[in-house]
């Protein structure tokens, strides 16, 4: 397991002059492959800053950010929106669907920009509804579906093409707490089982604590960052340990 995003001296100051304003100030740290990671925070202390930023969705005013160790601001245009398709899946509120396309083709979009021929397109998409539970919404029209239906739609958006990320921005926001728990399951299902790294920001302290790494920000910077091993992390380590010693029996 490697670095996957590495933050170096993040800061960025929104507007100009008079109307600057600092949101994020030299914010540091590194995130591992398979990390499942809470970003928490008071409202306005800098988490969606610092979620657009880790996400290539902005450029930092000051800092770097590396993504498997290469430099993102070296990345323009054509090859940064292609690592962010690629890698990233985003469920973020303010990304919702297209309202008048049907709940296919909202999934397929990501696809359809990384120019997957329709037949495959079609055939993923259906296998993210699947994952989700949705795949008999497909033919609807996104705007006829429920808050909780929708996020999920978001979830099938996100992982479609297979990411090595997912960035959620307060994803169980806005849900009942039975709809935000099966959306919780989803994306810690998809973390333990394909090794998906997910970075969360939330306010919900449950949510956050099912994470094994917590950082937390205040003022636009980190007060503590928490790593604790989860449950299935200890599991896949055991099981490592046992495998290495059974080769070494073997070898003796
Ligand atoms: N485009 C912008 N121009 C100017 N100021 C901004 C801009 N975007 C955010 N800010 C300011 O930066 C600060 C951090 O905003 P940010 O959206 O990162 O907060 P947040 O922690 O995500 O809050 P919330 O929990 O309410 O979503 C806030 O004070 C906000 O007003
Ligand atoms: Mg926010």
């Amino acid at each position: 397991m490697g670095i996957i995003i590495e933050a170096k001296g993040l800061t960025k100051t929104y507007g100009k002059r008079a109307a600057a304003f600092t949101a994020l100030r030299d914010v540091n740290f590194q995130i591992e492959e398979g990390e499942t990671l809470a970003i928490v925070g008071k409202s306005g202390s800098g988490k969606s800053t610092l979620m657009h930023l880790l996400a290539l969705l902005d450029t930092p005013t000051h800092g770097t950010i590396k993504i498997d160790g290469i430099a993102a601001s070296r990345l323009k245009g054509r090859k940064l929106n292609k690592l962010r398709n690629q890698r990233f899946g985003f469920v973020f509120q303010q990304f919702f669907m297209n309202a008048n396309d049907t709940v296919l083709e909202n999934v397929m979009l990501p696809l359809k920009i990384g120019k997957v021929n329709r037949f495959k397109r079609k055939k993923l998409a259906m296998e993210a509804l699947k994952t989700v539970g949705l795949e008999d919404k497909a033919k609807n029209k996104a705007t006829d579906l429920s808050g909780g239906q929708k996020q999920r739609v978001c979830i099938a958006r996100a992982i479609v093409n297979n990411p090595k990320v997912i960035f959620a921005d307060e994803p169980t926001g806005n849900l009942d707490s039975g709809t935000g728990d099966k959306i919780t399951d989803l994306l810690f299902d998809l973390a333990k089982k394909q090794g998906v790294t997910l970075i969360i920001v939330t306010h919900d302290e449950d949510l956050a604590k099912l994470c094994n790494r917590i950082i937390r920000i205040s003022d636009g910077q980190i007060i503590s960052d928490q790593t604790v091993r989860s449950d299935y992390q200890a599991k896949a380590s055991e099981k490592r340990e046992k495998e290495a010693a059974r080769v070494r029996k073997a070898n003796k």
